[in-house]
């Protein structure tokens, strides 16, 4: 497997969060490849899976802002508003999206290391991608706050 698309160690995904991490559209250094946020899961067989960071509801919030998304019941949940998402489809199962489903990156795990495997994208890096929530303090969040 190719070193450069080597995420994180799959010891270091938890089960009961994600891991925020970086894609580029298309391979190489393209100048105009836009930069997408993911997220990494693990399910309870081990296997990893990976979405992109966004609530289909308002597509300007991130399921995981940095510290790892919010998992309850064993499902993602988007705090703005509720909504949650099954980890191992990205179904959503409750919540005003539901019926939509989170778009998927393929990854692979391989001795122990997960590896983006999606031809679409390249890694960028750990970590979100600078971007901020647009909707942050303009909008009344899940929680009331
Ligand atoms: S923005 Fe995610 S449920 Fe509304």
């Amino acid at each position: 497997m190719d070193d450069e698309r080597r995420i994180i160690a799959a010891d270091e995904v938890p089960a009961d969060g994600t891991v925020l991490f970086t894609v580029r559209s298309g391979a190489g250094a393209d100048a105009d490849a836009e930069t997408t946020e993911a997220i990494l899961t693990k399910l309870g067989d081990g296997t990893v899976v990976a979405f992109e960071n966004t609530c289909p509801h308002w597509t300007d919030v991130r399921l995981d802002k940095g510290s790892g998304a919010y998992v309850r019941n064993g499902e993602l949940v988007c705090q703005k508003h509720g909504a949650t998402f099954q980890r191992d489809s990205g179904y959503c199962d409750f919540g005003p999206c539901e019926g939509s489903v989170l778009s998927t990156f393929d990854v692979a795990v391989e001795d122990g290391q997960v590896y983006l495997t999606d031809d679409a994208f390249s890694f960028e890096h750990l970590g979100g991608s600078g971007d901020h929530d647009l909707s942050s303090g303009s909008r009344i969040d899940f929680t009331g706050s």
